[in-house]
């Protein structure tokens, strides 16, 4: 059906050829009349064009037409820009894929742990009506439980990633953070699952201990994601327990400012003023968990790497900045004892792509990386890391 037009035109001209082997004088003025023709369409199209632009920028001028947000859009209208964004996000979509599989529980945590802090303000978490004043929006945010039936996984991280242009559907914080999107989107797929009851235990986990104790901030803000104990809750977020206080504090700036690029950490950190910072810092460095948090099964590779580097290659031994055997050569550098493997492994890797960001002593950690490191390499070396025991004595 598509390529009738083409037939019809392709036995158009075979007809013409033949016509013209017999009757030639006779097609040639068919041919001069028919490109004749042809060119007072074409000026006829033109004009039409340029009186319609003309009328359309009047009418614009005249501010005729209504941009108000209460009426809502005529269903013809609604029908074709949901259309439009069907096609445009399917085309757009086509090439992406996850880097990793999305039914991982720790990409579902992330997601989740953003959705409230992010999304749930339009689009409404499970067992809640959808908000009142986003609900004014045209079109307004919808409920997502759906989305999972009407898009795949590419046009969902499509976007969530990019947001919708002209909808009021905002673009991920951070434009370096693919795989925090992503982690998004492992959420989203869960979400037609979730009662009220799942969707609290998914982002805020079970009821935490020592809660007594510890700053408003941190129960309230920090809590849900590094726990109060701030071990991270089982490693889906960063072990902050006994981190030291100056790499916490210029950490924290560098996220609110979008120095250190995170779409999660960004929109806390730039929520929290002086006296909130030092108050999560004081907490977090105060802490001294006992045992590594990570769990993982180290090989020999990761200790050597860390403890002595590889000189062939001019990569420094790790244990230089970051010990172990030594406290950190300066009080802004990170400890990476007991630090969750996953973590330590997603942080090389977006060092290795120049994603991650930092304080102002990023470009230390930088110069060590520009003799990458390979894929197994980095495993080795958070294994090793997240084995050790988190924290030496302050
Ligand atoms: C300021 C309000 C707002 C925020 C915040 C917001 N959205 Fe949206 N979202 C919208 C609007 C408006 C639409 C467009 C609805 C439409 O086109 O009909 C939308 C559309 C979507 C869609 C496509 C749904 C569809 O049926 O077209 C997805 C998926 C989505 N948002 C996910 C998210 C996620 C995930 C977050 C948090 C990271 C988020 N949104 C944050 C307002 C918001
Ligand atoms: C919605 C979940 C969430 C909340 C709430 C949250 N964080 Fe985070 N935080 C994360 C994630 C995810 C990362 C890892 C960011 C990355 O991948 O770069 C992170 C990273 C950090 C880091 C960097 C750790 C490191 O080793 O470099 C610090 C410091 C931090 N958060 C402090 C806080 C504090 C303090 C609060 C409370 C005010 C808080 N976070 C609230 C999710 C959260
Ligand atoms: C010369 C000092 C130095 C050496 C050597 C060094 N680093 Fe770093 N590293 C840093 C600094 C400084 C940062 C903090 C960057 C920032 O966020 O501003 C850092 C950050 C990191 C982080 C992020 C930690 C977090 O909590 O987010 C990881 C992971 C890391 N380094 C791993 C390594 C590994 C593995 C090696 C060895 C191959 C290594 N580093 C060698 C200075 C160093």
């Amino acid at each position: 059906v598509k390529r009738l037009p083409e037939a019809l035109l392709g036995l158009l001209l075979l007809v013409l050829g033949a016509l013209g082997q017999r009757h030639r004088a006779r097609a040639a003025r068919w041919r001069a009349r028919l490109r004749l023709r042809l060119k007072w369409m074409l000026v006829g199209v033109l004009l039409f064009a340029v009186t319609a632009g003309a009328v359309g920028a009047l009418v614009a001028a005249l501010g005729l037409p209504s941009i108000k947000a209460s009426s809502g859009h005529w269903a013809v209208t609604a029908w074709f820009l949901d259309f439009a964004k069907q096609r445009s996000v399917a085309l757009h979509s086509m090439n992406l894929a996850p880097p990793q599989p999305l039914d991982d529980s720790r990409l579902v945590l992330i997601g989740a742990g953003h959705y409230e802090t992010g999304c749930r303000f339009c689009h409404a978490a499970p067992g809640q009506p959808l908000p009142p004043v986003p609900h004014q929006m045209t079109p307004h945010p919808p409920r997502l439980d759906t989305v999972a039936r009407e898009f795949d996984d590419a046009e969902l991280f499509y976007i969530v990633f990019n947001g919708l242009k002209l909808t009021g559907m905002p673009a991920w914080p951070s434009p370096q953070r693919e795989d925090e999107a992503w982690a998004m989107v492992a959420f989203l797929r869960k979400l037609p699952e979730l009662d009220a009851a799942g969707y609290q235990q998914l982002v805020f986990g079970p009821a935490l201990a020592r809660e007594d104790a510890a700053p408003e901030v941190v129960v309230r803000t920090c809590a849900r994601c590094h726990g109060v104990d701030g071990l991270g809750r089982g490693g889906a977020f960063p072990l902050l327990a006994g981190q030291r206080p100056e790499y916490l504090r210029r950490s924290l700036e560098a996220f609110a400012t979008g120095q250190r690029h995170s779409g999660i950490m960004r929109p806390v950190a730039a929520a929290l003023d002086a006296a909130a910072v030092e108050q999560v810092v004081a907490w977090y460095a105060g802490l001294r968990p006992e045992r590594a948090a990570g769990g993982a099964e180290a090989g020999p590779d990761g200790a050597r790497i860390a403890l002595q580097g590889i000189p062939h290659r001019r990569i420094p031994a790790c244990a230089e900045c970051h010990g172990p055997g030594r406290p950190p050569r300066h009080p802004a550098y990170p400890r990476l004892s007991g630090q969750h493997a996953p973590y330590l492994e997603q942080q090389l890797r977006l060092f290795g792509a120049d994603r991650r960001g930092g304080t102002d002593f990023l470009p230390v950690m930088k110069a060590v990386l520009i003799h990458r490191l390979e894929p197994q390499e980095i495993s080795a070396l958070a294994a090793f890391y997240a084995s050790l025991p988190p924290g030496e004595p302050p």
